[in-house]
């Protein structure tokens, strides 16, 4: 099985199928514009991490020095390098309506910036040409926590803002090439995820971290500032490469761009005031870090009164840039969490400690300050399964 389902879209693949109805649900109980589909990361699932011109990608550092528990790498993973096209027979088979990869900036542009490897071209290419010929609709994730390794040498890739520029350029070749029959483009993957999971727990490669943050003692990162400002870039460069798309491709090609986020919505654990306001503050933190400065153009206000100057700040024409930048938001929604309020640490703080709160998956588990997802990432990253 060359890509990662969850259980419930299986579910509904099978009943978008027109199989027994599952759930009791069928196709026809979905607006015709509701589309079933699944995504892959590149460096999940292409493999051929060294052919064709491709250079290292911050993952396959992390990889190689044997940083996952299992000591796995993404050297082979799914073939998806040389199996697409059994791949798009498998996703006719269940029914699938879209399907969404992730470019693997490192196998287009080489060397970060500049000039454009023709195999990688021709890979994606070949790889959209075959999902349209078999009407599948074609979503495209630019960055779905891989970067280039020299741009991490060259200026530690997110934690600069001249990645704002590469990452423009990069998207600037994908819409270019790609743009006549890709209209659904997704910049950058749950980037509070790929924030937190680099910067601050070290779980992700480029694996930074800073004690007591980390999963690991690491031996270059600031937990407490790094992953607000790799986000904060992240924000720029996705509003700077809507911005391009919109005023250079976005009248003939016709598509739309985006940015997903991880989710988990919150409930509070008892109706005191303080809990309910944690909840909110919780929402705030989850959703409102990476999409309040889409909508509003600043970070929401418990953020900035928690975090304080460790969090950047937008400059003014930051800002424009960023207001509005979003043709659609994209939800990655995992699970629902209770929620206590936590008085704010005096001490050093990361991302969960500036969240001063308490949550857990159930009434009956002991609250965590830290960030849950954390220990749940530990098990499921062992073998690459989860980003
Ligand atoms: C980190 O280093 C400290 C002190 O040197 C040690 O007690 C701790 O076990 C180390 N933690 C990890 C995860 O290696
Ligand atoms: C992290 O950065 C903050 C703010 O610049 C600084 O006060 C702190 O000492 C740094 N911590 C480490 C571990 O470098
Ligand atoms: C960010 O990640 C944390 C886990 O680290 C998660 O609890 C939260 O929902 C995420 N928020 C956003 C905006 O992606």
């Amino acid at each position: 099985m060359a890509f990662f389902f969850q259980l419930p879209l299986l579910l509904l693949l099978a009943a978008a199928h027109g199989a027994a109805p599952v759930l009791g649900l069928t196709r026809s109980d979905f607006p015709p514009a509701f589309v079933f589909g699944a995504a892959t990361s590149a460096y999940q699932y292409e493999g051929a991490v060294a052919e064709d011109g491709r250079s290292p990608s911050v993952w396959d550092t992390f990889t190689q020095a044997g940083k996952m528990s299992d000591k796995s790498t993404g050297d082979v993973t799914a073939d998806g390098y040389h199996k697409y096209k059994d791949d798009v027979k498998l996703m006719v088979d269940t029914n699938l309506e879209a399907y969404r990869f992730s470019i693997s900036w490192s196998r287009l542009i080489p060397n970060g910036r500049g000039a454009v490897n023709p195999k990688g071209l021709e890979y994606y290419n070949n790889l959209i040409n075959e999902l349209v010929q078999h009407g599948i609709q074609v979503h495209v994730m630019l960055s779905h926590l891989d970067f280039p390794q020299v741009l991490d040498d060259e200026y530690a890739g997110w934690l600069s803002p001249k990645i704002v520029e590469d990452f423009t350029a990069f998207a600037d070749v994908c819409f270019r090439e790609f743009g006549d029959r890709v209209s659904y483009w997704t910049t950058i993957d749950e980037p509070n995820v790929s924030a937190l999971g680099s910067y601050d727990n070290a779980l992700f490669a480029p694996g930074r971290c800073s004690n007591p943050f980390g999963i690991t003692n690491c031996t270059v990162g600031n937990s407490t500032v790094e992953p607000y400002i790799a986000a904060h870039n992240m924000i720029l460069a996705h509003a700077s490469a809507t911005r391009l798309y919109r005023e250079k491709y976005q009248a003939a090609q016709k598509g739309g761009v985006g940015i997903n986020v991880y989710s988990s919505w919150s409930y509070p654990m008892t109706n005191s005031d303080v809990d309910v306001e944690a909840a909110k503050r919780y929402l705030d933190f989850v959703f409102g870090w990476i999409l309040e400065p889409l909508v509003s153009g600043d970070y929401p206000d418990v953020m900035k009164k928690n975090v304080g100057s460790r969090l950047p700040s937008f400059t003014k024409s930051q800002s424009q840039v960023v207001k509005g930048a979003v043709d659609f938001i994209g939800i990655n929604h995992y699970y629902s969490m209770y929620v206590n309020d936590r008085p704010l640490d005096k001490g050093t703080r990361d991302y969960s400690a500036d969240m001063s709160l308490y949550q857990r998956a159930s009434k009956t588990i002991p609250g965590s300050s830290k960030v849950i997802f954390s220990t749940m990432l530990v098990r499921e990253t062992t073998s690459l399964n989860y980003f």
